[in-house]
């Protein structure tokens, strides 16, 4: 069967990958937020997934204000790097698994989570950055990825408890796959970043270690309780990102393992925050 080995959570900053793209990684600058890294990309040459569940946003690039879905699943054999005004990143395409993607699908409908599936669609920084960020510049990616977008760009995104239910499904899913994958869920976004408008910059790194903490301990309700209000509030704008994460943790279950954390700020205007987690059965 197809089992969920371990989550993996970071930032997509589009910096980020700008950095790699242009060589910049070892600069003052940019050397302690690739530090981070360094452990995750051994660990994960290890580990080898077939397959990442990778939960991201969509940041204008593949959708707009025409079609706005909250959850969508990428079920397309390959997907083609999105043009964000510079160009596409030079990055390779990303190999997809229709076959667990349309299993998952179907999984996911018939639990009552009402996905949109998508056959063709461009990925953008959120969902490249972080493959750039844990596999570094390969020629090919080493791991098949199921997108899975979530809307947190218009309001209203879906809650963090609803999110952490889409996790506890997906896990449903892989888990009923017949064949032997090992398979890792991760969730993109944040930390605590405002781009725009009077608040622009904002970083609260006390809220952000406090939410380290809440996805790296048992589940007590506390991480799937935090309402849109406080990311807001505390987080920015585009702090709402990190109900993303929740995804990846409901799918690991009540108890995880920490496995490495990281945090740094600033990269671009934006906190950065990574963690590896593994299910404790
Ligand atoms: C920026 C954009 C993002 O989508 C994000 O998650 C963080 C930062 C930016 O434009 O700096
Ligand atoms: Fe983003």
């Amino acid at each position: 069967m197809a089992r969920i080995t371990a989550g993996v959570a970071t930032s997509h900053v589009p910096a980020i990958g700008a950095a790699m793209d242009l060589g910049k990684t070892a600069e003052p600058y940019w050397q302690p937020v690739f530090a981070g890294y360094d452990w995750s990309r051994q660990w994960i040459a290890q580990e080898k997934p077939d397959v990442v569940v990778l939960v991201y946003n969509d940041h204008a690039s593949a959708f707009d204000m025409k079609i706005i879905p909250t959850f969508a699943i990428g079920c397309a054999d390959r997907y083609g790097i999105c043009d964000e005004g510079w160009g596409p990143r030079p990055v390779p395409d990303v190999e997809g698994h229709a076959d667990l993607a349309w299993h998952i699908a179907q999984s996911l409908i018939l639990d009552e989570f009402d996905m949109t599936m998508i056959n063709e669609m461009d990925v953008d920084h959120g969902l490249t950055v972080p493959l750039s960020l844990m596999f570094g510049q390969p020629e090919a990616w080493p791991v098949k990825v199921i997108p899975l977008a979530v809307n947190v760009v218009t309001y209203p995104p879906p809650s963090g408890n609803r999110c952490w239910m889409l996790g506890e499904a997906i896990a449903r899913a892989v888990e009923s796959f017949p064949e032997d994958l090992n398979v890792q869920v991760w969730g993109t976004g944040g930390m605590s970043h405002q781009l725009q408008g009077p608040r622009a910059g904002l970083i609260n790194a006390e809220w952000d270690n406090r939410f380290l903490d809440l996805m790296s301990a048992e589940d007590d309700g506390a991480l799937r309780a935090i309402p849109h209000i406080e990311y807001l509030r505390e987080t920015g704008s585009e702090g709402i990102e990190m109900v993303m994460w929740l995804i990846m943790r409901g799918a690991l279950g009540r108890k995880v393992r920490p496995l490495h954390r990281h945090y740094h700020v600033p990269a671009s205007n934006t906190a950065v925050g990574h963690l590896v987690l593994e299910p404790v059965i």
